[in-house]
């Protein structure tokens, strides 16, 4: 049976992706930095899915060798990896100097380095095998730069570009590389920002099933509802403007 490894399953878009998986009888490999959560997340999917297995991995994801320890696991567990999601992520809210920057340096760990060093060591496996596929998920935030969240925008900025370079070196390769843009989603993110869910948040079950059917027809950016595609297209000067104030009001 495949596997699908994905970071940050234990909540939100995550642990939504890791539904419908099994619901497509994927086995998952799930991975937070918190055991508690594993736990919980695990005994939820058992309960709702008799035929898959799903394992858990415990790691920090915002630790230097993160994503060579959780490499290092798969292998232990004798186990290939058809799908990988680089799911984990946080921002961080306020003027740039007035964040602290061992927390911003964790974060940008997290959104940056950790995917892009699991999406070497697994891709080098994949080339091997002659198939395999990967799911970033960046955000509509790739897509302009985002004043007192400007680290968060610029990480996501960096996988979305990351991530489409990879597609292209993958090509005839057998290897797909699709990156999941999604915009303001119904999870505990902005929660854990300090602000709250907007209203038009979109519901992160939508998000899920719109991410793995974009995966499965292996398109090159998928953004999840019209209104966030039309925001792509809004010129950034504007776009700078409005999330300023989301951001200043919100916090
Ligand atoms: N919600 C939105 O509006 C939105 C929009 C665009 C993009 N995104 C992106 O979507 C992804 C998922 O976010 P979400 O909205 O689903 O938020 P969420 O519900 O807060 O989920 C975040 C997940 O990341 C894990 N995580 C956090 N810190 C970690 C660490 N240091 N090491 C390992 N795992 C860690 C959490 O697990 P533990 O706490 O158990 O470690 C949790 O499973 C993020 O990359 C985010 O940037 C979200």
């Amino acid at each position: 049976m495949k596997y699908v490894l994905i970071t940050g399953a234990t909540s939100g878009i995550g642990l939504a992706l890791a539904r419908v998986f099994a619901r497509k009888g994927f086995n998952i490999v799930m991975v937070s930095s918190s055991e508690k959560h594993l736990v919980r997340a695990r005994r939820s999917m058992n309960e709702r899915f008799e035929n898959i297995k799903t394992e858990i991995i415990v790691q920090d994801l915002s630790l230097a060798g993160a994503a060579k320890r959780v490499y290092n696991k798969v292998s232990e567990m004798g186990i290939k990896i058809d799908i990988l999601v680089n799911n984990a992520g946080y921002g961080l809210i306020g003027s740039s100097e007035s964040i602290d920057m061992d927390k911003d340096e964790k974060m940008l760990y997290l959104n940056i380095i950790t995917p892009t060093c699991l999406c070497k060591l697994f891709l080098k496996e994949m080339y091997k095998r002659g198939k395999g596929k990967i799911l970033n998920v960046a955000s509509t935030a790739s897509f302009q730069p985002g004043p007192y969240n400007s680290t968060y925008f610029a990480s996501k900025s960096y996988l979305y570009s990351y991530s489409r370079a990879i597609r292209h070196e993958a090509k005839g390769r057998g290897v797909q590389v699709c990156t999941l843009c999604p915009g303001t989603t119904g999870t505990r993110f902005f929660q854990k920002e300090g602000i709250n869910t907007p209203i038009w948040a979109m519901s992160v079950g939508k998000v899920a099933e719109y991410a793995v059917e974009g995966l499965e027809n292996n398109k090159e950016v998928i953004i999840p509802g019209t209104w966030n595609k039309i925001f792509r297209i809004i010129p950034s000067t504007l776009k700078l403007k409005v999330i300023s104030m989301m951001k200043i009001k919100g916090h």
